[in-house]
C-alpha cells in the first residue's frame, strides 16, 4: 500500500499531555497510557485515530468509562473512535514483548537490558498512538523494574523522582518539559554505567553531561564526551543555539539498525559511534564518532524544536542536519587543507552511493512524493543530496545570508512541525530573494548533468562560458525543468595562479577569483572581461552542485589543474579525471580482447609522482588524490558494466602505479611515519593515512619487501589503524604470514565486539574471499545475523565491498545474496532491505550477469510473507 505526499491532511485530534507506565519485563511488559486530546481546528474530522503495530490491546477507556468492541474499530494497524467528543482523555494498556522483538523497532532487548527506537513508526510497537510527526505533546513517563537487573531506568528530559517499590523492584519518573512527537521518546534500563562531566553553557547555565555504556567501556567514552563538548560550543557560536535541557544523555547499544538516534536529550547510539580508544578504533571511528554525536545533538533544534510535518519532509531536518555535521567536522579539523579534504570525503560519499541511487530505479526526490514502507527512505538522497540542497544556499546566500534564513526559521518555526517548503521560504524571505526555482531541488529527482563550452577571444580580453543543463528520466518523472544551480568559477593565468574576475553584467567592479555563476535556465552564456590571456578554467569549485560536469579538458591541462588550482577540490577532481579517462580507455581495451596494460600511463604517472613527491602538500590531501576512483564509481560512467574486466583494469592500474612510484611510496612510507603515542588529531590521521596507502600500494608488488613492511607494521603497532592497515594489506596478499596474522588477531581482540567486526569486513572485502570463504566464516561461532552490526560487517560487505568476487560468472554470489536477505528478512526488515538494494543496479551490467541478478530478485520476491520493506525495494527494482 502506497503513501502519497499529495494526501497529507491535518490530524483531526491532537494529543496534550502523554503519561506512561512501563512495567518492564523481556517477556512480557505492560504499557499504561493516559492521553488527553482536543479536536484539532484545522481539521472538521471527529475520529480519533491511534496506530499500532504488533501491540496486544489489553484495555481501552475514554473519560473514564471502558470502550467496548462496539465503540471503536480495530484492524490493519489503525485504531479509530468514531464521534468521539471534543475533548478526550484515552487510557489504553498494552502488552509487549521485548525478548521476541528481532526487529529493533518500537521496545526491545540487547544484551539483557532495554532499549527503544521509535523513528519512524517504532512508538506504535509499544502503544496505540496517533504515532506521526506532527502530533507533538509533553510526557511524563515512570519506569519500573527489578532493581538488580535494571539498576538505571532512563527516559527524555528531567529525572523528577526514584525510589524503592519494596519488592525487589524500583521506579523513576522522568518528565520532559518539551513538547515532542513520538518518534522521539526514548527509554533505557538495565545494568549500565556512566562517565559524566557538567558543562558550562554561553548562558552561564549547568548541565549535566553523560554517556552510558555497558560495564567494562567507561575506558572508551572519553572521545564521544569530547565530541558532545566541543559541538555544544559549536552550534552556540555558529548558530546562536544554546542546548535546552539540563541534563543531556548518550547510551551506546550494541544492537542497532542505524548509526544512532536523537531522542529528546537521550540519544541512542550504536556502540561503533561511541566507544573508542587507540587499541580499538581507527582513524576513521575517531572522526565517524565525532561526527554523528555532533549530528544528534544538532537534532535538538534542527528537528526535535523544529520537526518534520509528516515524514515526506525527512530531508527538513536530515538534509540540513549533515549539512551542520559537516561543517562542524571541518571546522574542527580547522585549517584550510583540512577543510578541502572534508568536503572531498564527502563529495566521494555522494559519488559512491547517490549519483547511483539517483541513476536508479528507487530514484527519488529528496522530498519523495511516494513510499510504501518510509524506513527505505532513509536514504543518501534524502540525507546526502540533502545536505547538498542545504550548502547550496549557503553557496547563493553567503555565509551571513545563510545564518539569517536559519534565524528567521527559528522565530517562525520553533516548537512546529514544518515543510521544505518553510525552510526554502525563511532562507528566501531572510534575503529578499526568490528561491521559487529552487524549490525543483526538491521535487525532482536525478543528477542534472551541466555541460561546458568556452570561448577566449582575445582582441577583446573576453573570455566567455556557455553552461548548459540537462536531467535524465528517472521513475515517474519523464521531463526535467532546468533547476537554480549555483555554479563556482574561477580562471587560471598561464602561470597557474588565479586571474581577478571582471563578470559582465554583474555591476561590480570588485575584483575577486572565484565567482558563483547562477545556471537558471537550459543553457546561458556568462561573459568575463579584461582577461589577458587564454585562462584555464577551473569550473563548480568546492563542487558547489550535485551535478555531473561535462568539460573538455587536455591531459596537459588536468596535469595543470591538479598541480596549480587554488581550489583544493579541483586539484583533487583533475586528478580523478586523469585517472578516470585512462582507467575507462583501458576497460574498453579489455572488452575488446586486449590486455589491461596500464604501463603506458605516462601523464598519469607523472602527475601521481608530482603530488606524492610535493612536500608542501597536506598528507591526507595527498592520499585522497592518489586513490584511484573506486569500481562503483567507474561503473558508473559505463553503459554497461563488465565488473570483471573493471576489478582487472583497476588493479593493473594499481601495480603500474606501485612499480613506476616504488621509490617514491617508500620515502612517503618513512616520512609520514608517527612515532610516539598516539593521537586521533586530523594531522596525525592524514599521516597514517598516505602511510598506509603507500603501504597498500606497495604490497601490490606482492614481493618480499611488501611483505616484511606489512608484516613490520603489524607487529609494532600501538594503533588500531595502523594495526588493520597492516593486516588489510596483509590480507590482500600472498605473504606467508597472512593466515597467522589473522588468526592472531582474533585471539587479541575477540573480547571486543566492535574490533571482530573489523575482523569479518576485512576478510569480507579482501581479494582472496569468494563466495565458498564468506559461507565459511558465516559458520564462525562469533558470526550471527542477528545482530546488524555483525551482518553488515560480513554480509554486506562482501555483497558490496568486494564486486570481483560478488559477480562471480557463475552467479553464486546472486544466489548468496538472495538467501541471506530472505533470511534477514525474518528477523529484521529494515536491515534486509537496506541488503536487498545491493541489486538495484542489475539493468546496468552485461547481459549474461543481468539474467543470473534477475533471477536472484525473482527469487526474493516470491518469497512467502516478505516485508514490505523487502517487497517495496525487489518490486521497485
Ligand atoms: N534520525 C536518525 C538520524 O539520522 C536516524 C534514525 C532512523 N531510524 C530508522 N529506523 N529509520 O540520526
Ligand atoms: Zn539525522
Amino acid at each position: 500500500q502506497t503513501i502519497y505526499r499529495k494526501d497529507y491532511a491535518p490530524p483531526a485530534y491532537l494529543v496534550e499531555t502523554v503519561e506512561m507506565g512501563f512495567d518492564l519485563d523481556p517477556d512480557l511488559t505492560r504499557v499504561a497510557t493516559r492521553l488527553t486530546l482536543s479536536r484539532n481546528p484545522e481539521s472538521d474530522g471527529k475520529s480519533v485515530v491511534l496506530y499500532g503495530d504488533g501491540v496486544q490491546l489489553v484495555q481501552l477507556r475514554m473519560n473514564g468509562r471502558e470502550l467496548t468492541r462496539r465503540g471503536y474499530a480495530l484492524g490493519n494497524g489503525v485504531l479509530e473512535i468514531f464521534n468521539a467528543p471534543e475533548q478526550v482523555t484515552l487510557e489504553i494498556e498494552t502488552a509487549i514483548h521485548p525478548a521476541l522483538n528481532t526487529s529493533l523497532m518500537g521496545l526491545y532487548v540487547s544484551n539483557g537490558n532495554f532499549f527503544t527506537q521509535c523513528e519512524a513508526e517504532g512508538f506504535r510497537k509499544i502503544t496505540f498512538f496517533p504515532d506521526r510527526p506532527d502530533v507533538m505533546a509533553k510526557y511524563k513517563v515512570m519506569l519500573r523494574a527489578d532493581k538488580k537487573k535494571y539498576p538505571v531506568l532512563l527516559s527524555n528530559g528531567n529525572l523528577i523522582e526514584q525510589g524503592d517499590l519494596g519488592d525487589g523492584r524500583h521506579y523513576a519518573l522522568w518528565e520532559d518539559p518539551f513538547k515532542k512527537p513520538s518518534y522521539l521518546f526514548a527509554l533505557v534500563a538495565g545494568s549500565l554505567v556512566c562517565q559524566e562531566e557538567t558543562c558550562t553553557l554561553k548562558s552561564g547555565r549547568e548541565v549535566l553531561l553523560q554517556v552510558w555504556v555497558e560495564e567494562g567501556n567507561l575506558d572508551k567514552t572519553q572521545h564521544a564526551m569530547d565530541s558532545l563538548k566541543h559541538s555544544i560550543r559549536w552550534d552556540e557560536e555558529r548558530y546562536g543555539l544554546e542546548l535546552d535541557l539540563d541534563r543531556f544523555m548518550i547510551v551506546a547499544v550494541g544492537d542497532f539498525n542505524m548509526g544512532a538516534m536523537e531522542n529528546k536529550g537521550l540519544n541512542i547510539f550504536n556502540t561503533k559511534y561511541v566507544l573508542a580508544n587507540p587499541r580499538i578504533a581507527t582513524d576513521a571511528d575517531y572522526a565517524g564518532i565525532e561526527s554523528v554525536v555532533a549530528h544528534e545533538y544538532f537534532h535538538n533544534w534542527t528537528g526535535n524544536r523544529v520537526t518534520c510535518r509528516d515524514w515526506f519532509q525527512l530531508s527538513l531536518k536530515e538534509g540540513l542536519t549533515v549539512f551542520r555535521d559537516q561543517e562542524f567536522s571541518a571546522d574542527m579539523i580547522g585549517t584550510d587543507s583540512g577543510r578541502a579534504v572534508k568536503r572531498i570525503e564527502d563529495v566521494r560519499v555522494l559519488r559512491q552511493a547517490q549519483f547511483p541511487e539517483d541513476a536508479g530505479p528507487m530514484a527519488h526526490p529528496v522530498r519523495p512524493d511516494s513510499y510504501v514502507e518510509i524506513n527505505n527512505f532513509y536514504t543518501v538522497t534524502v540525507y546526502e543530496k540533502g545536505a547538498e540542497v542545504v550548502r547550496m544556499y549557503q553557496t547563493l546566500l553567503g555565509r551571513d545570508g545563510f545564518r539569517k534564513g536559519m534565524d528567521l526559521y527559528f522565530e517562525r518555526h520553533d516548537g512546529h512541525a514544518v515543510t521544505c517548503d518553510d525552510f526554502r521560504l525563511a532562507m528566501a524571505d531572510a534575503n529578499g530573494r526568490d528561491l521559487s526555482q529552487f524549490e525543483l531541488w526538491y521535487s525532482q529527482a536525478g543528477t542534472p548533468r551541466v555541460k561546458v563550452e568556452t570561448a577566449y577571444d582575445a582582441g577583446q580580453e573576453a573570455f566567455e562560458i556557455t553552461l548548459s543543463q540537462s536531467c535524465a528520466p528517472t521513475p515517474g518523472q519523464a521531463e526535467k525543468k532546468p533547476f537554480h544551480i549555483p555554479v563556482a568559477v574561477g580562471l587560471l593565468d598561464s602561470q597557474g595562479l588565479d586571474m581577478p574576475l571582471f563578470l559582465d553584467g554583474s555591476g561590480s567592479a570588485e575584483a575577486f577569483t572565484t565567482a558563483v555563476l547562477e545556471l537558471t535556465e537550459s543553457s546561458q552564456t556568462f561573459r568575463f572581461k579584461h582577461v589577458k590571456e587564454k585562462p584555464v578554467p577551473s569550473v563548480l569549485r568546492n563542487f558547489s552542485a550535485p551535478v555531473h560536469l561535462d568539460i573538455d579538458y587536455t591531459e596537459a591541462e588536468l596535469a595543470f589543474l591538479m598541480a596549480h588550482d587554488s581550489d583544493a577540490f579541483n586539484r583533487w577532481e583533475a586528478g580523478q579525471r586523469l585517472a578516470m579517462r585512462r582507467m575507462l580507455a583501458l576497460v574498453k581495451t579489455v572488452r575488446e580482447g586486449g590486455q589491461a596494460d596500464a604501463g603506458a600511463a605516462g601523464p598519469l604517472h607523472d602527475a601521481f609522482r608530482a603530488t606524492l613527491t610535493d612536500s608542501r602538500l597536506d598528507p591526507a590531501f595527498q592520499e585522497f588524490a592518489l586513490t584511484l576512483p573506486s569500481e562503483t564509481v567507474l561503473a558508473e560512467q559505463l553503459d554497461v558494466v563488465d565488473p570483471h574486466a573493471i576489478h582487472a583494469v583497476r588493479q593493473a592500474m594499481r601495480r603500474s602505479l606501485a612499480q613506476a612510484l616504488r621509490g617514491e611510496w617508500q620515502i612517503a612510507y618513512q616520512a609520514n611515519r608517527t612515532p610516539g603515542e598516539y593521537s586521533p588529531d586530523a594531522e596525525s590521521a592524514g599521516k597514517r593515512g598516505l602511510k598506509n596507502l603507500a603501504l597498500a600500494y606497495l604490497v601490490e608488488l606482492d614481493d618480499d619487501a611488501a611483505h616484511r613492511l606489512a608484516q613490520t607494521q603489524y607487529d609494532n603497532a600501538n594503533n588500531m589503524t595502523d594495526r588493520i592497515g597492516a593486516l588489510a594489506a596483509l590480507a590482500n596478499s600472498s605473504a606467508p604470514g597472512r593466515e597467522q596474522a589473522l588468526a592472531r588477531f582474533y585471539e587479541d581482540f575477540e573480547q571486543e565486539a566492535l574490533v571482530v567486526d573489523k575482523w569479518f569486513s576485512l576478510q569480507a572485502m579482501s581479494r582472496k574471499t569468494d563466495v565458498a570463504a564468506v559461507r565459511e566464516l558465516m559458520r564462525h561461532p562469533a558470526f550471527t545475523l542477528k545482530n546488524p552490526n555483525r551482518a553488515r560487517s560480513l554480509i554486506f560487505s562482501f555483497c558490496n565491498g568486494n564486486p570481483s568476487q560478488f559477480h562471480a560468472a557463475d552467479g553464486s554470489g546472486y544466489e548468496f545474496w538472495a538467501e541471506q536477505v530472505i533470511a534477514l528478512n525474518a528477523i529484521n526488515p529494515q536491515v534486509a532491505a537496506r541488503l536487498a538494494r545491493t541489486l538495484d543496479r542489475w539493468r546496468k551490467y552485461e547481459p549474461a550477469l543481468q539474467q543470473k541478478m534477475k533471477a536472484a530478485l525473482q527469487k526474493v520476491a516470491a518469497t512467502r510473507s516478505l516485508s514490505k520493506d523487502v517487497l517495496e525495494v525487489v518490486t521497485k527494482s
